[in-house]
């Protein structure tokens, strides 16, 4: 069932992107017969119904809408709040933001489109259709199935290296995995907050820690664990990782959270890093589930990590690791990287996150950081409207 978070055709099957331009073209020449450069300057941002619903009483919750509203401002850019229940053909009733008021009103649908709603559901995914004819839509998909990003990142060696070893979950292959690894991960392959997350780690006597949310784990025979396993995975979709032995801070495990995304130049960036301690006596570092953000450099001192030369060896394979997928991904431009540092100080992809929350770099008062979060994903809208325009002015000559 949770097959269908993942479509299919998003995935580009010979690794190029779709001719692009040709997509932009035929925007453009829309929109050039329909009103001119000053249309250029609207951005859609497209956010799940509920969050549309409360923007009149601007609690957005983790969507910070102010923040995109200060950036558009800086960068002269008009935004368009849609919802995809409210997108027609050409036109949609939305949101716009002008002298500190939300106005609801219906506007042409602008050329791009920052995605920021999950659509699900066939309904949603077809509304998302419609809209992508008249926009080019960035993060359209924005929810992946783990185990496939995986083997996206898989096909190329030089990015073996920082890849835990994974594998879909069967009985058979968690009972290999056991004879193989001392411990081990077993995750559901959607988004889950840390939810349905288990660890398994071998003891001296030949039992298994059994860890499973909060509370001591139990010690369990291999039978036990593999019945146990079995029941909980259900029908659901899980994968078998083997366990990175994650750097700990005073004895807990840490992981971070790192914001890449597309800016101004349509090249990837490192936006922000942020660390994440696991909750006492977890096995995941969720903020979601008790994990505390901290800054990566007293981290990474605790850890006897050397902070910038740890920071740079980071942004390089973020961007190594989003160069390659990009390539594979349908217009893939924000995403969150949850990285894993070993005991040893290597880096390892633990998931890509395909619509990261950012509030991380609220919690740890990363305010400037918070705030470029935001405003890159529009300085990315910028520079394609600019490539847009461009387009128009050659062919006009
Ligand atoms: N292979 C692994 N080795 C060590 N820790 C892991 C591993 N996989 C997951 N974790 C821990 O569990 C957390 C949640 O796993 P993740 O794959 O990011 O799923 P979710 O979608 O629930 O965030 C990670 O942030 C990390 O703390
Ligand atoms: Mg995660």
């Amino acid at each position: 069932m949770q097959e269908s978070f993942y479509d299919n055709n998003l995935i580009q099957q010979n690794g190029q992107l779709p001719c692009m331009a040709r997509v932009m073209t035929n925007m453009l020449y829309h929109s050039e017969r329909n009103g001119g450069v000053s249309m250029h300057q609207s951005v859609g941002i497209l956010l799940d119904r509920e969050t549309f619903r409360r923007i009149p009483s601007r609690r957005t919750g983790n969507e910070r809408l102010a923040l995109y509203n200060k950036a558009a401002k800086e960068l002269d850019l008009k935004l368009f709040y849609m919802s995809l229940e409210q997108v027609g053909t050409n036109s949609a009733l939305g949101y716009t933001y002008n002298k500190a008021k939300y106005r609801l009103e219906r506007q042409s649908i602008p050329k791009v489109t920052h995605n920021r709603q999950i659509a699900l559901s066939p309904s949603l995914k077809a509304k998302l259709k419609l809209l992508s004819k008249s926009s080019l839509i960035f993060n359209r998909q924005n929810r992946y199935d783990k185990f496939k990003i995986y083997k996206l990142i898989y096909q190329n060696p030089e990015l073996r290296e920082y890849l835990p070893v994974s594998m879909r979950y069967s009985q058979a292959r968690l009972k290999d995995a056991m004879n193989t690894y001392s411990s081990l991960f077993i995750k559901p392959t959607n988004n889950s907050v840390g939810d349905g997350i288990i660890k398994l780690k071998k003891q001296q006597s030949g039992n298994w820690l059994f860890y499973w949310k909060k509370g001591s784990p139990k010690s369990l025979s291999s039978q036990q664990v593999v019945n146990r396993v079995n029941k909980y995975v259900g029908r659901q979709h899980y994968m078998i990782q083997e366990a990175i032995p994650l750097a700990t801070y005073h004895g807990r495990p840490y992981d971070l959270r790192v914001s890449v995304q597309r800016g101004a130049t349509g090249s990837w960036q490192v936006t922000g890093m942020i660390g994440r301690v696991a909750a006492k006596g977890r096995h995941v570092t969720n903020v979601a589930k008790g994990g505390k953000p901290k800054k990566v450099e007293t981290l990474f001192r605790t850890s006897e990590f050397e902070p910038e030369a740890m920071k740079t060896a980071i942004r390089a394979v973020a961007l190594k690791i989003m160069n390659d997928l990009s390539g594979k991904l349908l217009h893939v431009a924000d995403v969150g990287l949850d990285l894993g540092i070993d005991t040893q100080g290597h880096i390892k992809l633990i998931e890509m996150n395909g619509r990261d929350q950012r509030y991380t770099f609220k919690k740890a008062k990363m305010h400037a950081t918070f705030y470029r979060t935001y405003e890159t994903p529009l300085q990315y809208a910028k520079y394609l409207l600019t490539q847009k325009s461009t387009t128009i002015m050659t062919r006009k000559r």
